[in-house]
């Protein structure tokens, strides 16, 4: 379609003006605002592979770790081949150690694997104190175990990039988690909330609704996403009835 010399004018003039400029790029920062990064609660290639297109990068806790790997070689083995098989990937480590000056000193260590790590931290007291430090370091952090909004101001207050609700959990004990992630994502506004110990579908529906930055769940719980019965049907009901191909 050809544009009448006016129109032409108008769109020029309209395009290059500053205000609309600014309109664009604030509506594209609102759109980047709401894609929730996804990882994956894992430490093994295969499961990171298979949802590798839509990942951000992985989480990992000493739980995750031990149920894939013997011992600290076959460890690092493994994260060798993580980093040069996925190198955009996000990893998340988490420190081991107990008190602050451990956990600031493993944070070190971790942050030399590679530019990707964020160490993850537990949000204790001592914790806390090595959130502090390690943020000091231009380390990323991601600041876990974190049940209450208290702990999250704090984290917040000092630095960490990410905060990782453990929703499953919660819920377990008998928390209302819906009410409780809303009012995390409107109280924090300095860390992305990364809804972690993600269990159900219902779980991602209420982080999604919630628009939490970010959400980790293991690989079965995306699995579970795709073998809805509803989904499922209706692909074979098409099949069913397909008398053509666009091949
Ligand atoms: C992620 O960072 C957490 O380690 C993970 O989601 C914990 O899940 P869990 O409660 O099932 O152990």
């Amino acid at each position: 379609m050809k544009l009448c010399k006016n129109e032409a004018n108008f769109c020029d003039n309209f395009y290059s003006r500053k205000s609309f400029r600014r309109f664009f790029c604030a509506f594209f920062l609102n759109l980047v605002k709401f894609c929730m990064e996804i990882f994956l609660d894992a430490f093994d290639i295969e499961q990171i592979r298979k949802y590798r297109p839509f990942l951000r990068g992985i989480t990992t806790n000493p739980l995750i770790i031990s149920k894939s790997v013997d011992n600290q070689s076959d460890f690092y083995e493994k994260l060798q081949s993580i980093l040069s098989t996925f190198p955009d990937l996000l990893i998340n480590l988490q420190v081991t150690k107990p008190d602050a000056d451990g956990m600031i000193a493993e944070a070190a260590k971790i942050a030399e694997f590679s530019p990707n790590m964020i160490v993850k931290i537990p949000l204790t007291f001592e914790g806390l104190k090595a959130i502090k430090e390690v943020s000091k370091m231009q380390i990323p952090i991601n600041g876990t175990l974190c049940f209450s909004l208290i702990q999250a101001k704090m984290a917040e207050d000092s630095g960490v990039k990410y905060i990782s609700p453990f929703l499953g959990r919660m819920e377990d004990s008998g928390e209302d988690i819906a009410s409780f992630v809303d009012k995390l994502v409107k109280s924090v506004s300095g860390a992305k909330i990364l809804a972690a110990s993600i269990r159900t579908a219902r779980h991602l529906e209420i982080v999604t609704q919630a628009k939490c930055a970010a959400f980790t769940c293991s690989q079965s719980v995306l699995d579970n996403i795709f073998d809805n019965n509803l989904l499922v049907g209706g692909l074979v009901s098409f099949q069913e009835a397909n008398k053509f191909s666009f091949l």
